[in-house]
C-alpha cells in the first residue's frame, strides 16, 4: 500500500503575526520497498515531513493517504492505532526507556498492540536476531554501546512487522564505522523484507546509499534524484 502526501502545507502558528511554513505544497508518493532520504539544511522541513507521514501532525491544507484511507479523516485514537499497526520509528538519540532491558524495550509497543504473550516472545527473539543482538536482550541501554542501542531501537521498530520505517537522523550520533554497519542493516531489512524506509539525514554515507534522494528547502521538496543501485 502506498503512503501519499497530496498538496500538503503545514503552517506552524508561532504567534498571530508569525506563521512558519514547515511544509509547503508537498507531494510525495512512497511505495513498498522504497529506500529514500530527505536531505536539506537545518530547519528546511525534514522532521515536519516525517511527522506528517506518521500522522503525528496534521496538514494545514492537503491530504494524507495510506492506500484508500484518508488519514486526515481519522480520529486521534484511530491515527494512533494506524501508526502502531503500520509504522516503525527510529531516532537520532535511540529513545530507549532506561529502566527497561533491551528485550523489554522491544516488547513495549507489542504489548500496546495486545499480542498474545507467546507471540510477543517470538517477535522479540526474531527482532533481536535480525539486528544481531540475540545474546544481549537482558542488558539495560546504559550497558550497551551507541551502535548497539541503535540496533535495539531498530529491533523495536521492526518487531511489529510494520510496512514503513520512519527514521529521523538515525546515524547522526554514531562513528563512521558503526554508522556504516547500521546502514548495512537498513539495506538488509529493505532487501530481505521489502520493508520501506524513509530517512531524514545529513550523513553523506547514507545519502549515497539510498535509492531516492529528496532535497528539501523551505518546506518544499525541490528536487529528487534516483540512484540506480
Ligand atoms: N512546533 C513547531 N512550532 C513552530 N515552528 C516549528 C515547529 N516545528 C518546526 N518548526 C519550524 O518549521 C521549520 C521546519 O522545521 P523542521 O524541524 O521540520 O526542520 P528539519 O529539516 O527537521 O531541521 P533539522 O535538520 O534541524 O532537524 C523550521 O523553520 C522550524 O523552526
Ligand atoms: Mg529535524
Amino acid at each position: 500500500m502506498q503512503f501519499e502526501l497530496l498538496n500538503v502545507d503545514k503552517i506552524y502558528e508561532v504567534s498571530q503575526e508569525n506563521k512558519v511554513y514547515g511544509a509547503k505544497n508537498v507531494n510525495l508518493k512512497i511505495s513498498e520497498g522504497d529506500f529514500m532520504a530527505l536531505v536539506g539544511p537545518s530547519g528546511s522541513g525534514k522532521t515536519t515531513i516525517l511527522n506528517l507521514i506518521a500522522g503525528l501532525i496534521l496538514p494545514t491544507h492537503g491530504t494524507l493517504r495510506h492506500g484508500e484511507e484518508d488519514i486526515t479523516k481519522l480520529s486521534l485514537e484511530e491515527r494512533t492505532k494506524h501508526r502502531l499497526d503500520f509504522m516503525g520509528f527510529i531516532f537520532q538519540d535511540y529513545q530507549l526507556l532506561p529502566i527497561l532491558t533491551a528485550a523489554e524495550n522491544i516488547e513495549f509497543p507489542l504489548q500496546l498492540k495486545n499480542y498474545p504473550k507467546k507471540e510477543i516472545k517470538e517477535r522479540v527473539e526474531w527482532a533481536l536476531n535480525q539486528v544481531g543482538l540475540d545474546k544481549l536482550g537482558n542488558r539495560f541501554p546504559k550497558q550497551l554501546s551507541g551502535g548497539q542501542q541503535q540496533r535495539v531501537s531498530i529491533a523495536r521498530s521492526i518487531a511489529g512487522k510494520p510496512q514503513i520505517i520512519l527514521a529521523d537522523e538515525p546515524t547522526a550520533n554514531l562513528d563512521s564505522k558503526t554508522a556504516q554497519e547500521i546502514i548495512d542493516l537498513f539495506k538488509k531489512l529493505n532487501q530481505e523484507f521489502k520493508l520501506t524506509f524513509i530517512f531524514s539525514t545529513h550523513d553523506q554515507r547514507l545519502i549515497d546509499q539510498v535509492k531516492t534522494v529528496l532535497y528539501v528547502k523551505d518546506g518544499q521538496i525541490s528536487e529528487s534524484r534516483i540512484h540506480h543501485v
